[in-house]
């Protein structure tokens, strides 16, 4: 692509690259357009979300350090989508003189749930009790048994690559279910996390921006709601009380220290009997911080750019007391979404539509209202989202 290299009067690089082209690096680019930021996306397709807003696009595999460097080329600074990409090839570009924030060794923790497990640990951070599985297929499975006699309970078990939205996690009934999901992805050679499954009052999620330097900026910490793995509704302030909501946010300072993280880090954490424990971290703009567009005076897509750019970050305070977002799903019949008209008759309803073609369970957009009454913009969320369609997650071919 040839990209104007673009800066502001003093001399301050302003041009984005984004690995990834899905709903996320859209956003980015709609907060980049407004800061005079310019974007090259890297797209698995023509038909990615971002494409359609990017200033620039290149087309290529995330997981291809070749196609990577050809980004960073032409771009200042290099940020993602997603994390299923190829950490040695990103090390060996850093060696070579590229920007990438995240960092590979941030991104490490998002990229594999084992290593993350295991560093959390080792810095004593809270993670539910684990074993890594993998080894011998016999060994594993004996693994899986004695954890659960350890614990009374069916571990949750999890491939530690390549999941998104609850896929590659196992939240079983019997053990033996469990047993067979360990075996198949054991036989396919892939690592697997099994852990104590967690009671929890609510799953929450802190999010934090942190600069090179180490500024950090942080908002409100939320309640989140997943069906079937899936995040389906995001609440302000929530069922949180204010100490606990301080707590996570003390924690997922922690874990942005901890690995030097540069842009945007969603921290998902249990809120159980025992206290908070972390169930595990994205180092990107995450969907439980997207009522931070209209919610809060700098949203999470506009302070990871100013990030990764170092740039100073923006204030990250409320407008408002009571903030609801719903995700919007594909149907099970593979259509939506449903009647703009009718969700924009909703007065309150800020709708997100990503252009993504409808695929059943495939999250195509979400709907944010802002206001003062916390039944009242829950109410209007979802009515809006309801006439975009499903909002309910299919369990199978939940697709990106
Ligand atoms: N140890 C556990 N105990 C109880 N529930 C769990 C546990 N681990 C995961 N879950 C449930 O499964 C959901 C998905 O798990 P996780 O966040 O690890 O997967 P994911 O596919 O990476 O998620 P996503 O990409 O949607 O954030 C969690 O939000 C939670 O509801
Ligand atoms: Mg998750």
């Amino acid at each position: 692509v040839a990209v104007t290299e673009r800066t502001d009067h003093a001399g301050t690089p302003l041009t984005v690259g984004i690995v990834g082209a899905g709903q996320l690096a859209r956003m980015l680019c709609e907060a980049a357009s407004a800061l005079g930021v310019a974007t090259v996306v890297l797209a698995a397709g023509p038909d990615d979300a971002a494409t359609q807003v990017a200033g620039h696009v290149t087309i290529g595999a995330a997981a291809d350090p070749q196609a990577i460097a050809d980004l960073a080329r032409c771009c200042d600074v290099v940020t993602f989508d997603h994390e299923l990409v190829d950490l040695d090839g990103l090390v060996g570009l850093e060696d070579a003189g590229a920007v990438i924030r995240p960092g590979p060794r941030a991104l490490a923790a998002a990229v594999d749930k084992a290593h993350q497990r295991r560093t959390f640990a080792a810095a004593g951070l809270p993670v539910p009790r684990f074993e890594i599985l993998d080894g011998d297929a016999a060994g594993d499975v004996a693994a899986l048994r004695e954890l659960a006699d350890e614990l009374g309970a069916v571990p949750v078990v999890k491939a530690a690559r390549g999941g998104y939205d609850g896929r590659g996690v196992v939240v079983a009934d019997s053990l033996e279910e469990a047993v067979d999901a360990v075996r198949g992805w054991r036989a396919r050679g892939v690592t697997v996390v099994a852990e104590a499954p967690c009671s929890f009052r609510c799953e929450l999620a802190a999010l934090v921006a942190r600069r090179p330097g180490g500024e950090v900026a942080q908002w409100r910490c939320v309640q989140t709601d997943q069906l079937e793995g899936v995040c389906r509704e995001v609440m302000v302030p929530g069922a949180l009380d204010e100490s606990t909501a301080l707590d996570a946010a003390a924690l997922a300072r922690r874990v942005a220290e901890h690995l030097g993280v540069v842009g945007v880090l969603a921290v998902e954490l249990f809120d159980t009997a025992d206290g908070l424990v972390v169930n595990e971290v994205a180092t990107r703009p995450h969907n439980s911080g997207h009522w931070t567009i209209e919610g809060a005076v700098t949203s999470q897509f506009e302070n990871h750019l100013r990030a990764v750019l170092d740039l100073p970050l923006g204030a990250t305070d409320l407008v408002a007391p009571a903030i609801c977002s719903v995700n919007v799903f594909g149907s099970a019949d593979g259509t939506g979404p449903g009647s703009l008209a009718a969700a924009l008759d909703e007065p309150a309803a800020k709708v997100h539509l990503y252009g993504k073609e409808p695929k059943p369970g495939r999250k195509l957009g979400h709907v944010t209202v802002v206001g003062t009454d916390a039944a009242d913009v829950h109410a209007r969320a979802w009515r809006a989202a309801a006439a975009l369609g499903t909002h309910v997650a299919a369990s199978a071919g939940a697709a990106r």
